[in-house]
């Protein structure tokens, strides 16, 4: 709901409120956003200003008695006394740099026009709760847009800002904000999310309580270093408690997320495009739209907040034929045979798959060009005859044949040196000419600003996809930006390689995706180094990252989910040791954690052992009976790997009928024989099957402690082992009772007792290092 008496501009969620109004003076004063509140009294929380305080500067004569460095502002600009971060910085063609927007106008309407170039959020029904108000600089004919999008349901409120140059002369927009957050008082903590390739989302927190932190990158990409979703609590929030608000922003490239404390303890929030590498010409009559951010709040703690983005992602940024249907269990070739593949290599690696229940085959690197390994070939995306004899066609026919969909690898942002495409166009690289390039994965940047490189892009991406029967695309970007330059672009507008750049992209995903809208895509950026909600906005799912042990996968799903539901996130069950930790870590943790994403396979089923492919079959199997709740559901996390030996997260049917639990644990603590699993969001009064299913182990595991419980000895590592091992199992623990939803989320379940040096029966539960478990719920 928007109200907007007496200049007083109230929206209001199922849950939350969000409050600001116009001061005599014409700013901006934002008043209040969080738990809903019956807002009658405007007085009660406005703050009272009689007189500026010594070594502060009044606003003007007129109002003398308040100072713009010490007030909660909705838009702030440097200058008349505001010295905190400001949304907007303008070099004007006079060099003047103080601007100082007004209230000019509001209105409410029920649409949203689309964003010129970028992305944004969407209502399927068409209708939207929208106020625009209107600000217009006092000396300058400039004006700013400030749009709010209330999508209530789900506890989110979105923003996007506009600057239009209303003058004579052209400016130099050096920052342009997407929101920004007054609060009157501090100590919040800011959480955000860092990394690096293969370690991505680890949460870090850090309480603020004088100067500033920031997160944000100028890796061209939304990045892995730094997501652009973060959060801010209050003390003492907890995943169930507490107060919790996540912020995001719709964008693909550099960002910027600040949180200052001011010299009066106020603390103001900011996001949006990252200034760092950001200078935009704004012609006269012509205009600049940011990137829309994303808020929502939550006195329901980090769990709550989670719920809202949840939602807010899966309902009003996932489009497309995908957006509602079930994702298919895929098995990618990557890991299984890196650059090395051919048909022959390929069919049997698809034949292996359809046997263990795979549903699409996915053909990874290595099919163009004479891409034998990383060093040639982007850019021409013809196919290796050599590897494929009989093209695109032939191979997906083949593997159609035997039941499968197919799908293929692409990254067609980027061009080796080493190619025909960059031999004919070196100028649609991002490079500047006569310096010696900085190269990444032996790769360089295609000029995205240039709409000749878009149709380029757009065109042979088309002839790809139509040569075959092609049902999913995996659109990879290895590299991030050091040096922005476009050979095209004048000197004066270098500034804008970066945004130009995203802007191109999103032109050709948005064609391709309307070109192509049975395909399913899949985003990816060297894993996750591009997961944000601009790529969501075109593709319902992100390859996460390309570390697929399940310690660290656990840890980087861990950190997604707080801002992105988990069918976004999608996550591949890959051989051990693991290739990217050398880590042996159980096949069924392997698969536990990647039930909890978008579950596939990355790995050599052909040569796997055949116990081994027994247990894959008898996952898909599970999988399938269970995906829809596990990728549809509601999504909760309970203990995880910072804070605890072990990581537990729940998902629950919309109708909470079903939910599935998980609970895995790093490293074995001898002696701690009992465990307790506790649910979220079931129906208290409901009464629920709880079970789980028994495993088996191989006795190899129990070395000669086996000779506690064996009629005969059997000597480690003999013979005799492998011939028993082969035969008799030892059977591990089930939990099966029925329970009461209110039961099991606040008391939990007592588990059985787990192997302590002791105890090898039927009745306990083995759990070695990296030991997990999944738990049904059924009612
Ligand atoms: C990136 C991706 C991997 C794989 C390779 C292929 O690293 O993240 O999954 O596709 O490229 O070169």
């Amino acid at each position: 709901m928007i109200q907007t008496e007496n200049n007083n501009f109230i929206l209001t969620t199922e849950n939350t409120t969000y409050a600001f109004r116009v001061l005599p003076s014409g700013h901006l004063e934002h008043m209040y956003y969080g738990r809903k509140i019956t807002l009658k009294n405007i007085d009660a929380v406005t703050e009272k200003h009689a007189f500026v305080p010594a070594n502060s500067t009044q606003y003007s004569r007129e109002f003398d008695h308040f100072c713009l460095e010490d007030l909660c502002l909705e838009f702030s600009s440097y200058g008349k006394g505001d010295i905190w971060e400001p949304s907007v910085e303008i070099v004007h063609s006079d060099g003047v740099r103080t601007c100082d927007f007004l209230f000019e106008k509001f209105e409410v309407t029920d649409t949203k026009p689309e964003y010129k170039m970028l992305p944004g959020s969407y209502d399927e029904s068409g209708k939207y709760e929208h106020l625009c108000i209107t600000l217009k600089d006092k000396f300058y004919n400039h004006r700013i847009e400030l749009h709010y999008y209330v999508y209530s349901q789900c506890d989110v409120i979105c923003r996007s800002v506009k600057f239009i140059n209303g003058g004579n002369e052209s400016v130099v927009l050096n920052r342009l904000m997407s929101a920004q957050l007054d609060f009157s008082d501090s100590g919040f903590t800011f959480t955000s999310f860092h990394g690096a390739w293969a370690r991505e989302m680890q949460r870090s927190d850090a309480l603020v309580t004088q100067g500033k932190f920031v997160s944000s990158t100028v890796a061209g990409v939304s990045s892995n270093r730094a997501n652009p979703f973060v959060m801010l609590s209050r003390e003492g929030a907890t995943e169930d408690y507490g107060e919790v608000y996540g912020i995001n922003l719709i964008y693909s490239s550099n960002h910027y997320e600040a949180l200052e404390v001011t010299a009066y303890g106020k603390s103001r929030f900011v996001n949006g495009i990252n200034p760092a590498t950001f200078s935009y010409v704004v012609n006269p009559g012509e205009d600049f739209e940011s990137p829309e951010a994303v808020l929502t709040y939550s006195h329901e703690g980090f769990n709550g907040m989670s719920q809202n983005m949840h939602h807010f992602v899966k309902n009003h940024i996932i489009r497309g034929e995908w957006k509602n249907k079930v994702r298919p269990v895929l098995l990618n070739s990557w890991e299984a045979a890196y650059f090395d593949i051919n048909e022959r290599k390929l069919v049997n690696l698809a034949k292996a798959g359809k046997d263990a229940g795979i549903e699409l085959f996915v053909m990874d690197d290595g099919w163009f060009g004479e891409r034998n390994d990383d060093h040639r070939s982007l850019g021409d995306w013809v196919v290796n005859k050599k590897k494929l004899p009989n093209g695109l066609e032939g191979l997906c026919k083949k593997i159609n044949s035997l039941g499968l969909d197919f799908g293929i690898w692409v990254e067609p942002e980027m061009v080796n040196t080493d190619s025909n495409l960059y031999r004919a166009h070196p100028e649609w690289s991002i490079e500047i000419p006569g310096y010696e390039h900085t190269e990444g994965r032996n790769q360089r940047i295609l000029d995205l600003t240039q709409t000749a490189v878009q149709d380029y892009i757009i065109e042979s991406m088309s002839s790809v996809f139509s040569s075959a029967n092609i049902a999913y695309v995996k659109w990879d970007m290895n590299r991030i930006f050091t040096d922005f330059y476009s050979q095209k672009l004048g000197a004066e507008n270098q500034g804008e390689v970066a945004h130009r750049y995203v802007c191109g992209l999103y032109r050709c995903m948005k064609e391709l995706v309307k070109r192509f809208p049975h395909i399913l895509f899949e985003g990816c950026s060297a894993g996750g180094n591009r997961f944000d909600l601009g790529i969501l906005s075109f593709f319902p799912q992100i390859w996460a990252s390309d570390d697929t042990d399940a310690v660290c996968r656990a840890e980087i799903q861990n950190g997604y989910s707080y801002g992105y539901p988990m069918n976004t996130v999608s996550a591949h069950v890959s051989a051990c040791p693991n290739h990217q930790t050398l880590r042996t870590t159980p096949l069924e943790t392997r698969f536990n954690v990647s039930a909890f994403g978008v579950c596939g396979y990355e790995c050599n089923l052909a040569e796997m052992k055949k116990d081994e492919v027994a247990a894959v079959k008898a996952q898909i199997e599970l999988y399938k009976k269970w995906r829809e709740v596990l990728q549809t559901g509601d999504f909760y996390r309970s203990r995880n790997f910072l804070t605890s030996n072990t990581t537990e997260w729940i998902c629950v049917s919309k109708d909470k009928k079903k939910a599935v639990g998980f609970m895995m644990q790093k490293l074995v603590r001898p002696n701690t024989r009992y465990e307790c699993f506790k649910a979220h969001g079931l129906d208290p009064d409901a009464e629920y099957h709880f079970y789980s299913f028994g495993m088996k182990y191989n006795i190899k595991n129990f070395g000669s402690l086996v000779n506690t419980v064996s009629p005969i000895h059997i000597k480690q590592d003999s013979l005799l082992e492998d011939i028993i091992a082969k035969f008799v199992k030892i059977d591990g623990e089930t939990e099966d009772c029925l329970v009461n939803g209110d039961t099991l989320m606040y008391s939990g379940v007592k588990l059985k007792q787990a192997f302590a040096g002791t105890g090898l029966n039927e009745e306990t539960r083995y759990y070695p290092d990296f030991g997990s478990r999944l738990y049904f719920m059924e009612c």
